[in-house]
């Protein structure tokens, strides 16, 4: 055994690395470079295929790819991965966090932390050292069906939050037992899709990419995310993983990366039978390999290709040397040949969904709730004792966790989701939070969908599940007339409505945002009973609000709230706790208006449709408290600085209401004159204050002024010396923003 040096845990991880390579022959390491689907045969893919990686494994699967690890002629322990997107998506009873896109709605980078940490505590117990996360896609086009995985539209806000969870997944460091490696994706500019459609062409020029799209992964990449998650469009007519621009250049080039690099779903094949750009797996793995892909992810048929490109000498062996490196250097920081990690079943027990990790979900579920609209009714008052609980996602356990939570579509061994005691859905929050002397009664008032199996059949293409197609279920007037009747018998109407989880997700982009099934029906007949509104919107993305929902007398954008999410829902109503969330999306009154992102090009023209405003119903950053909240006397500390010097401001702001409440102050910078079109203004940088009635509070914000840059005709980012608006206040609506200047340079 001595001579197996690669086993010696007291030599430095090079040295072992190397010793390791030079025993592995070419096949056993272009096998090392795929990532395969654990549903399949187990057996198979440990012993015969040697894959250096699997991914979806359920928890009995994990214990034997350990076992038959041993039969194998090096022993080389598996990476095992899976997507624990806000929390460990498939593990039965485990934390479900509010989705990404939710959890962006609070603003608060050290909490997203917290939350990934504990996400992290909960797969390591399970025997998986990677998650799939976090998206830093940016959203722009809503259509999109993955934009609940998203933190918004905002590079700066996606940067901030991106970093934390990348942080708490990772810990420590990889020694870390409970440190799982986090995965930046979809890299880059999935989500800058045709019409919104899933995975189509991005048309994206290179400029476009360096402008918005790379910033936060740049952030992270140099932060030292551990992989990265290439995405599966094409720009300029290249499917990203045989990019060599962005891959080699960019990524490994220009930031230095030398973490390990990971394709998505069979983004190889996909060359070959889907984008139709290779004639066969052998042309397809040697794009992959020549632009530096190291894991590949479920495209088995890789093996015969690369192993024939050798052949044909299109690759070289120590092509597949480096990227095997960078595999077996995770594998070894993570200390997985001393120890695979397996699953642990006293670990299990005492943190998958832990009493500490629900009161954390509970706080992150608080924290992501948006309070749009309320003139007043809000919170409820002892006058109205009798609440009508309302609506189809009122009592719905797999549209409130959404996306990735169980019985979202990804996995077989958990149709019925996770286990429903779990989740405590709006009208479980209000049965358990009202006075004893209260009455909350529920009726769901009508359907959303009426769901048919994929014409494609069972066996899809490229092996995932395949989603059930949609379609609107017509108006039930039976349930729409009891719910009618128990609004009018009610002192409040608190209507829960939103989309499903066949309406948000890979594979689902969706042609409109309206509200879908008998719901908007339901709505106005409900708003009509003159009985006080409260409207919640429990679902993936931004609807289109309909007539009744913009009248209502208070709107409550909850996203994806997780399984304390109801319960956070009824506390904030009752007004337990304060509304604090900030929109990191904008909301569109018609589908029409896509894009409105609020950091638009400057253009020409003005700013309106001829049938209608382009102006959003709601804007990113918009929010409201309890409480009433001043902004005044904003001071430009530093009028003029040099580009390496600090910007700083100060700005009073009060709070004139009689609740307590926290604030997001918002800056916004806007360069008054550049060499190319530029955004009319871009947040970057934040606080959170938290007010007492009355209190009035100095707050200060320093920026860099070397972030003030932009990227100019030849795709350089750079400070252009001059002018600047600093733009201060509640949210990105230039209305309500208090305006200064500084000079740069
Ligand atoms: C495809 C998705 O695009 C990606 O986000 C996910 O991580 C992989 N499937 C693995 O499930």
């Amino acid at each position: 055994m001595t001579d197996l040096r690669y086993r010696d845990p007291s030599l430095p991880t090079d040295e072992r690395i190397d010793d390791l390579l030079a025993r592995m022959t070419p096949a056993e390491k272009v096998c090392q470079m795929v990532q395969l689907d654990a549903r399949g045969d187990i057996e198979q893919i440990v012993t015969e295929q040697l894959a250096g990686s699997i991914l979806h494994a359920s928890p009995e699967t994990m214990l034997e790819a350990i076992d038959l690890v041993g039969q194998t002629r090096l022993g080389i322990p598996l990476l095992t991965g899976d997507d624990a997107i806000h929390g460990h998506s498939f593990w039965p009873g485990a934390t479900i966090f509010p989705s990404q896109l939710a959890m962006a709605a609070s603003w608060d980078a050290e909490l997203v932390q917290r939350m990934a940490r504990a996400t992290a505590i909960e797969v390591a117990a399970t025997g998986i050292h990677w998650t799939f996360s976090p998206v830093l896609c940016i959203a722009r086009d809503l259509r999109w069906g993955r934009v609940n995985e998203t933190f918004g539209e905002d590079p700066h806000l996606i940067g901030e939050l991106a970093s934390a969870m990348v942080k708490g997944y990772q810990g420590d460091g990889l020694d870390d037992p409970t440190a799982i490696l986090a995965c930046a994706k979809h890299f880059a500019g999935y989500s800058e899709t045709q019409g919104g459609r899933d995975a189509s062409e991005a048309d994206i020029s290179r400029r476009k990419l360096r402008s918005w799209f790379l910033p936060p992964f740049e952030r992270v990449a140099r932060e030292g995310c551990r992989t990265f998650m290439l995405g599966y469009q094409s720009m300029d007519g290249v499917p990203i993983t045989a990019n060599s621009w962005l891959l080699n250049e960019v990524l490994r080039g220009e930031w230095g990366y030398n973490g390990t690099l990971i394709t998505d779903w069979d983004n190889v094949g996909r060359m070959v039978w889907e984008q139709k750009v290779c004639a066969d797996i052998t042309e397809a793995a040697t794009k992959a390999v020549r632009a530096g892909n190291d894991l590949v992810m479920t495209t088995p048929t890789f093996i015969e290709g690369a192993l024939d490109a050798l052949a044909k000498g299109l690759i070289e062996e120590s092509q597949l040397d480096a990227a095997v490196r960078r595999i077996l250097t995770l594998k070894f920081e993570l200390g997985l040949f001393e120890d695979p990690r397996p699953p642990s079943a006293q670990r299990q027990r005492e943190v998958i969904g832990c009493a500490a990790h629900a009161e954390l979900n509970l706080e992150v579920a608080r924290r992501s709730l948006v309070l749009l609209a309320n003139d007043g009714v809000l919170p409820l008052g002892d006058a109205a004792k009798r609440i009508a609980v309302i609506g189809p996602n009122a009592d719905d356990q797999h549209n409130q966790l959404g996306d990735w939570a169980g019985a979202s579509g990804q996995v077989p061994w958990m149709a019925d989701g996770h286990p429903r005691d779990l989740t405590e859905t709006v009208l479980d929050g209000f049965r358990a939070a009202v006075p004893a002397d209260w009455q909350v009664s529920y009726a769901r008032g009508c359907n959303i969908e009426v769901l048919r199996p994929h014409p494609w059949g069972d066996t899809p293409p490229d092996g995932q599940p395949l989603p059930k197609v949609f379609s609107s279920a017509p108006v039930d007037p039976d349930l729409q007339d009891e719910a009618v009747a128990l609004a009018r018998n009610s002192d409040v109407a608190v209507v829960v409505l939103g989309d499903t989880v066949h309406l948000t997700g890979e594979h689902k982009p969706t042609a409109t945002l309206e509200l879908q099934g008998g719901q908007q029906a339901l709505l106005a007949a409900v708003a009509a009973t003159g009985t006080p509104l409260v409207v919640v919107l429990l679902s993936g993305k931004p609807q289109i609000l309909p007539p009744a929902a913009l009248v209502a007398n208070a709107l409550i954008q909850a996203f994806n709230p997780g399984m304390r999410g109801g319960r956070a829902v009824a506390e904030l109503v009752l007004g337990r706790i304060e509304p604090s969330g900030r929109l990191p999306v904008s909301i569109p009154r018609h589908i029409g208006q896509t894009p409105v992102y609020y950091n638009q090009l400057r253009g020409q023209h003005g700013d309106s449709y001829a049938d209608l405003t382009q102006d959003p119903s709601f804007v990113f950053g918009e929010g409201l408290s309890y409480s009433t909240i001043e902004y005044s006397d904003l001071e430009v500390l530093t009028p003029s600085v040099a580009v390496d010097g600090v910007i700083r401001v100060a700005v009073r702001v009060s709070n004139t209401g009689t609740r307590p409440a926290l604030e997001t102050v918002q800056l916004y910078i806007s360069d008054e004159i550049t060499s190319v079109t530029w955004a009319d203004r871009e947040l970057k940088t934040y606080t959170q204050v938290a007010l007492l009635p009355g209190e009035t509070r100095l707050v200060e914000l320093a920026l860099p002024a070397s972030a003030c840059t932009l990227v100019d005709a030849e795709g350089t980012r750079l400070v252009e010396p001059g002018r600047f608006e600093l733009l201060v206040g509640p949210n990105s609506r230039r209305s309500a923003l208090l305006s200064g200047t500084v000079t740069i340079g």
